[in-house]
């Protein structure tokens, strides 16, 4: 059995252009303040969480680990809500990329670290954009193909003929509730269900197209810290997802019920269930109504670090044994 190596990265939400971001159009996310972490070493024979790891179930730690020439052991505590819209498998794939590439002795750039985990959630989901993957490695707040991008460029990505370039955004005080619906809606079918649409109807390829226009009105209002023009564009953004076919009753309700508390309030993520986000000046007032439709609110703080690595032994995090 080796030295344990400890890493984690953060979840994330969409501020605007989930869906249209997987055809190369812009989109705003933001880093949160809920973890996952993940420990690793070498180990006789490969468990996750006490257990046999079946690479059936978790393709995304088959292909971190294809170069491997020994088994691990994989501990991994999530504080991130699991198939939520909030990024949580890009968190695993990006801490469990830092946390092997170190226990290799591989020193690999922020760049690459985020390459090796959109890969292994490409190689798990065939689809999709490396949106989840560059926030949950950079954190902080991430604006991709936006027009005249005000941050740091950080890296771009090509793929299948799309091509994404990711700019560093820093962003005001703000704040955002996010409303939890329990329903659990993995990201692939949702993605695969919009490309069936785009593929045979014009009015998806519109409805993308008008998601893009408001995701680069909103951008600029965040950019001008004009709070009230931005949740009008995150409404406006949730109506069009919803005629996208993406959204669902659970998760109308909240953003239903938030809204009058609200800046504006929207799905965040893939939808189908999962988790919605408001921004807001009365979070009291928005995590009632959202407890009082069944959902469950967390009050994030946005702009936290990326995936690092983290200095305790797994015993004192509290990670599963
Ligand atoms: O549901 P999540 O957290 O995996 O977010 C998916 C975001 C999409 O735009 C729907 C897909 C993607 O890969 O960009």
């Amino acid at each position: 059995m080796g030295e344990w190596f400890t890493a984690s990265a953060p979840g994330k939400f969409v501020i605007l252009g989930e869906h249209s971001v997987v055809y190369g159009k812009p989109a705003v996310t933001l880093a949160v303040d809920l973890r996952m972490t993940v420990a690793v070493r070498r180990s006789g024979w490969n468990t996750m969480n006490g257990e046999r790891l079946d690479f059936r179930r978790q393709p995304h730690l088959r292909y971190l680990t294809r170069d491997l020439r020994h088994a691990i052991d994989v501990l991994t505590y999530s504080e991130i809500p699991v198939g939520s819209g909030m990024g949580s498998s890009a968190a695993l794939s990006a801490a469990m990329a830092l946390a092997i590439s170190t226990m290799e002795g591989d020193s690999l750039s922020e760049e690459e670290i985020m390459l090796e985990a959109y890969d292994a959630e490409f190689y798990a989901q065939g689809n999709g954009s490396p949106m989840d993957a560059s926030t949950s490695v950079h954190g902080g707040g991430i604006s991709i193909n936006m027009p005249e991008p005000h941050g740091r460029h950080l890296w771009d990505v090509e793929r299948n003929g799309r091509r994404w370039s990711f700019n560093d955004l820093s962003v005001p005080e703000m704040t955002f509730v996010i409303g939890n619906t329990g329903i659990r809606a993995p990201t692939g079918p949702q993605v695969d269900k919009v490309q069936r649409y785009m593929e045979r109807n014009h009015f998806a390829r519109e409805v993308i197209d008008d998601i893009e226009r408001v995701t680069i009105e909103g951008g600029k209002a965040l950019m001008r810290r004009d709070l009230v023009s931005l949740g009008k564009c995150m409404t406006e953004d949730h109506k069009l997802l919803s005629i996208l076919g993406v959204s669902c009753d659970a998760l109308n309700k909240l953003v239903n019920a938030s809204l009058p508390y609200s800046y504006g309030a929207k799905l965040t993520g893939s939808g189908g269930g999962g988790c919605m986000v408001a921004l807001t000046d009365e979070p009291e007032k928005v995590c009632e109504a959202i407890i009082s439709r069944g959902g469950t609110p967390y009050v994030v703080r946005t702009g936290g670090p990326g995936a690092m690595m983290e200095p305790n032994p797994p015993d004192k995090t509290g990670l599963k044994r």
